[in-house]
């Protein structure tokens, strides 16, 4: 799929005035055609940077991937993974955009979206937790992205604060898609068969399901846990299986070991404590998420999640 130079293609229909005969041009976009400025993050075997592109002045954020490094760290398919998920999902809610994906002799070029605000984590961060309703709006946005990313038969399976990216706006824009899993049509229908479970995948420690670390198997499920520990995080500021290491972090998870701080919403600890259960089958879905009481006020149906200005940002105050 990387096989083709300056992969970009972007087809044009130009009418030529003298003959009326429309032709197809097919303008490719490179490297060339962009200027790159600072650094917006680092991966694993990626860098993110700033670039404006020459002819429109638009900021996109190019994510590089080195050549040489991903064969030899065995990434190749990930990356993959991530340029097919991107493409799958492109136009839809909630989720960075893929714009172009082009190479050079050493490098793969990502030009996605850029969102300025930076990662969610930050934010958490910055205020030390969320009040109730920026609780509310931020995770009414997750857990709509979710649930958008499962219709599609996606489950991206390294859902965390980091890979939660903010737009002008501040909607919540989902990203890092290298790890995502991408769900079979079931046989002769049009939805994707979201019983499916996939092996051996280990995501972030604090984020990690239950079901991945006892059977070694997780489904779309793992991307609800995950969506709890965030919503966790926004009213505690920390994530609830937190401990000085992987091993006792992975410990507390198993046991489902987590404790409410003092003042918690009520409301939202009966969601929390119907989301961080156990059994992936006993856990709420996305659906029935939205119809939880913490979203009596949310309305899923009608686009305001992702149209509603965003709260000023507080934090939680017991
Ligand atoms: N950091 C990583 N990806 C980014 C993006 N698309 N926009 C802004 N910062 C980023």
């Amino acid at each position: 799929e990387w096989a083709e130079r300056g992969a970009a293609k972007i087809v044009k229909e130009i009418v030529n005035p003298e003959t009326g005969v429309m032709a197809k041009h097919v303008i490719k976009k490179g490297i060339k055609d962009f200027k790159f400025g600072e650094v917006l993050g680092d991966g694993s075997y990626s860098t993110v940077m700033l670039a404006r592109s020459n002819d429109s002045g638009k900021k996109y954020a190019v994510k590089v991937l080195n050549k040489e490094y991903l064969i030899r760290q065995k990434k190749v398919k990930y990356v993959n993974i991530e340029k097919n998920t991107l493409q799958r999902l492109n136009n839809g809610r909630g989720v960075i955009k893929l714009y172009f994906t082009f190479q050079d002799e050493a490098s793969l070029y990502f030009l996605l979206e850029y969102a300025p605000n930076g990662d969610f984590l930050s934010v958490i961060k910055k205020y030390g937790s969320l009040a109730e309703n920026c609780a509310q709006y931020y995770s009414a946005q997750i857990l709509d992205a979710i649930d958008y990313l499962h219709h599609m038969g996606v489950v991206h399976r390294d859902i965390k604060p980091e890979n939660i990216l903010l737009d002008k706006d501040m909607k919540v824009k989902l990203t890092d898609f290298g790890t995502a899993k991408l769900l079979d049509k079931n046989d002769g229908a049009d939805n994707y068969d979201l019983s499916e479970r996939s092996k051996s995948f280990v995501g972030t420690a604090e984020y990690v399901s239950p079901e991945l670390l006892n059977d070694n198997y997780v489904d779309y499920k793992c991307d609800i846990w995950a969506f709890g520990c965030i919503l966790f995080q926004m009213i505690a500021g920390k994530p609830p299986f937190k401990a000085t290491n992987e091993y006792l972090t992975f410990q507390k998870v198993m046991k489902v070991q987590f404790a409410f701080t003092a003042g918690f919403p009520l409301i939202i600890r009966d969601l929390i404590k119907r989301i961080l259960v156990k059994t992936p089958e006993s856990r709420l879905d996305a659906a029935q998420i939205k119809n939880h009481h913490f979203f009596s006020t949310t309305n899923f149906d009608d686009n305001s999640v992702w149209e509603d200005p965003a709260p000023p940002l507080l934090p939680y105050k017991v």
